[in-house]
C-alpha cells in the first residue's frame, strides 16, 4: 500500500512517500481503507523528534492520528462495525498510521461517519474537535451561559471550539489575527478580539473558561481575568500549569492541560453536532499524500485557517 512514513526525524524532507505492507488485521481490530486523513501540529512534532520521550516511539513509523475511510475487514471478537461501513475517527495521536492507504483502528476509535459530510471533511474533525470539546466539557466543566474565550479561534482546534461552545450553550469570546475577524464571527463568536491590534486582557472582562487553543498565554496571567471557579485549559504543558498541580487545591480558579483521548462517547456527540450542522469543518487546504511535505511546511508555519486535509483513495 502507498502511504507516507519517517525513517529518522527531521524536516520535511524526511518524509518518505513509497510502499509499506498493509496491517494484518488481529482480535479486536478493524482493518480500514483510508480515504482521508488531517494533518496536525502533532504530525511535525513527531516528525522533528520533539514528542521521541513518548511510548511507543519506535521508527520507522508512519504519522497520522485522523481516519476516515470504510471498515475492510473487522477482526474476531468486534461486533459494532462491519466490513463496508463508513467511519471515522482518531486512531492514536502519537502512534500515528493514518497516513496510509489502509490502517488498524480499535472499535473504540472510530465511529459512523455522519452522512452530510464528506470522507475528505469527516477526516479533519476527529483529534483536533476531540480535543476541543474535551478541553471544554471534561476539563472545563462547561456549563450554559459560561463567558468562555478561545485563544486562536481560526486553528484546527480553536474554530472547533468555538463551534462547540456556542452549540452547549456558552458566550464566546474568540482571538485571531485581522485577517481571521469575519470567520470567527460566522463560526459563532459572540466577540472578537484581534491580537495584532488589541491587548486580550485589555478590558475589565472576566471568564468563566479561557481555552488556551494556541498556548501562549500562562495560567499566572490569566489567574486575574478568571471568574471564582473559573478554569484555564491550555493544549501545550508549561511550568506554570505544572506548578499550578501543587498550588491547585489552595484556589477556587484551575488550570489544567488537555490530553486528548478517543472516548467513543465524545466522538458520537461530535456526530449528532455535525447532523444537526452545528458543527462544520473550515479546510484551508486538500493536498494529495504524495504531497505531504507540503502539507507540512504549510502547518509548521502556523497559520492555517481550520484544518489541512490529505486525500487518499
Ligand atoms: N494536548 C493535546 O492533546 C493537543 C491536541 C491537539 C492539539 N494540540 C496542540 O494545540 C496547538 C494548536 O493546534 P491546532 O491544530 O489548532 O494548530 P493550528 O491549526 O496550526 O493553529 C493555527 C492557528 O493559530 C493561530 N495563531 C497563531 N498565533 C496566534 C496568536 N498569537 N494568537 C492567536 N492565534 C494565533 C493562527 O491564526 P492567525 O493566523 O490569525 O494568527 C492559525 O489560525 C498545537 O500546539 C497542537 O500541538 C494539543
Amino acid at each position: 500500500m502507498k502511504a507516507v512514513s519517517i525513517e529518522k526525524y527531521g524536516g520535511p524532507e524526511v518524509l518518505i512517500y513509497g510502499d509499506l505492507p498493509k496491517p494484518v488485521v488481529g482480535d479486536g481490530e478493524l482493518l480500514i481503507k483510508v480515504f482521508a486523513t488531517s494533518v496536525n501540529p502533532v504530525d511535525w512534532k513527531l516528525r522533528k523528534g520533539m514528542l521521541r520521550f513518548l511510548p511507543g516511539q519506535k521508527l520507522p513509523k508512519i504519522l497520522g492520528g485522523d481516519i476516515s475511510g470504510i471498515v475492510e475487514e473487522a477482526g474476531k471478537d468486534v461486533e459494532e462495525f462491519k466490513t463496508g461501513y463508513e467511519i471515522y475517527g482518531l486512531i492514536s495521536a502519537a502512534k500515528g498510521g493514518g497516513y496510509a492507504e489502509y490502517a488498524m483502528a480499535k472499535p473504540h476509535q472510530i465511529s459512523l461517519k455522519p452522512k452530510n459530510i464528506s470522507f475528505e471533511e469527516a477526516a479533519t474533525i476527529p483529534l483536533a474537535a476531540l480535543t476541543a470539546y474535551q478541553s471544554l466539557k471534561r476539563l472545563g466543566k462547561l456549563k450554559v451561559g459560561d463567558k468562555i474565550l478561545v485563544n486562536g479561534c481560526s486553528g484546527g482546534v480553536g474554530h472547533f471550539a468555538v463551534q462547540i461552545a456556542k452549540a452547549m450553550g456558552a458566550n464566546v469570546t474568540g482571538v485571531c489575527s485581522t485577517k481571521n475577524i469575519e470567520l470567527a464571527k460566522i463560526l459563532g463568536a459572540d466577540k472578537v478580539i484581534d491580537y495584532t491590534n488589541e491587548n486580550i486582557f485589555s478590558e475589565n472582562i472576566t471568564y468563566d473558561i479561557f481555552f488556551d487553543a494556541v498556548a501562549n498565554q500562562s495560567f499566572w496571567k490569566v489567574k486575574k481575568h478568571l471568574n471564582k471557579n473559573g478554569r484555564y485549559v491550555t493544549t501545550l504543558p508549561s511550568v506554570s500549569i505544572l506548578l499550578n498541580l501543587f498550588f491547585n487545591i489552595f484556589s477556587s480558579k484551575k488550570g489544567k492541560m488537555i490530553s486528548v483521548k478517543s472516548f467513543p462517547e465524545d466522538l458520537r456527540f461530535l456526530s449528532e453536532l455535525i447532523k444537526s450542522d452545528k458543527l462544520r469543518t473550515v479546510i484551508d487546504t486538500a493536498y494529495k499524500l504524495k504531497d505531504s511535505k507540503e502539507a507540512h511546511i504549510h502547518s509548521e508555519a502556523g497559520r492555517v485557517v481550520g484544518k489541512l486535509a490529505i486525500s487518499i483513495n
